[in-house]
């Protein structure tokens, strides 16, 4: 038996990883990502940060299959899946939040949790269960038989970090899911993050304005600006990284308000 690395979890998962090679994605005239490469492993959470406009959700689009790269590669597990389909990824492990609700508006919030469980095949009985422990997790017991379409803005973000997590994903690709959270739940939310890495042992691609949360929870970010990855490194050198600080981390919080 080989000796488990405290320090780093590769060895428990030998090659898998969700990684994006060198993408590319122009829309008519706008480069939005220019050669861009990221890895996401088991049992990490990657910040991902950079003003609107960055390329940060269409990265998120192009990872879990919503979008093709113009050029590079996806890798999910070793495998090239640049060319399956969201819901093919999404059997192989793979899960995303979006930046604005695709929930079930008609229906309730425990039943947006279960339908999104028996989407990847799971029993009435247990999509059921799932639901009751996500919902816990997240806050939104006390909301679960509510319409969906009732939820504040905030509750909207966590249910569709519920409907993720009931598909027990490896990986967990999450856009701006703190967006509209009161400051107050802001470190609840965090806790829910480093549970779906400690407790789910998934990886964690964040996207998030709030740099509380980031620097707090990340194990490493990288900074994204005009569609070039602008630096990297854990969150201490982040913060440290001055033109980081003084063009990105100071603006990207009055930026969050704005946000379309
Ligand atoms: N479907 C699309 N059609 C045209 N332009 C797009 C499309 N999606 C994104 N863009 C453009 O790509 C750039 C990056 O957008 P986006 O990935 O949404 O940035 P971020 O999530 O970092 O705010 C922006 O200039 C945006 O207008
Ligand atoms: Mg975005």
């Amino acid at each position: 038996m080989p000796v488990p690395d405290a320090s780093s979890d590769q060895g428990r998962w030998p090659g898998e990883s969700l990684r994006a090679t060198a993408v590319s994605r122009s829309y008519e005239g706008v480069q939005a990502l220019r050669e861009v490469t990221v890895e996401v492993h088991r049992h990490e959470v990657v910040g991902l940060i950079g003003p609107n406009g960055a390329g940060k959700s269409t990265l998120v689009n192009l990872m879990s299959g919503f979008d093709r790269p113009t050029s590079g590669a996806i890798e999910l597990d070793g495998h090239d899946v640049t060319r399956w389909p969201a819901h093919r990824r999404g059997r192989k492990g793979l899960a995303r939040t979006f930046q604005h609700s695709r929930s079930f508006r008609g229906l309730s919030v425990r039943e947006n949790v279960e339908v999104a469980a028996i989407g990847v095949g799971a029993r009435p009985r247990d999509a059921r269960r799932r639901a009751t422990e996500l919902l816990e997790l997240l806050g939104l017991a006390a909301r679960a038989d509510a319409p969906a379409a009732s939820l504040p803005h905030g509750d909207e973000r966590r249910l569709g970090v519920a409907r993720a997590l009931a598909t027990e994903p490896h990986y967990v690709l999450m856009d701006e899911p703190a967006a509209g959270l009161p400051e107050a739940e802001v470190p609840d939310f965090a806790a829910v993050v480093r549970a779906v890495r400690d407790d789910h042992e998934a990886g964690v691609l964040l996207i998030d304005h709030n740099m509380a949360l980031i620097m707090d929870v990340c194990d490493r970010i990288q900074v994204l600006d005009q569609g070039r990855m602008l630096a990297a490194g854990t969150p201490a050198e982040i913060r440290d990284n001055l033109d980081v600080a003084a063009a990105y981390l100071g603006e990207s919080a009055v930026e969050e308000e704005t946000e379309a």
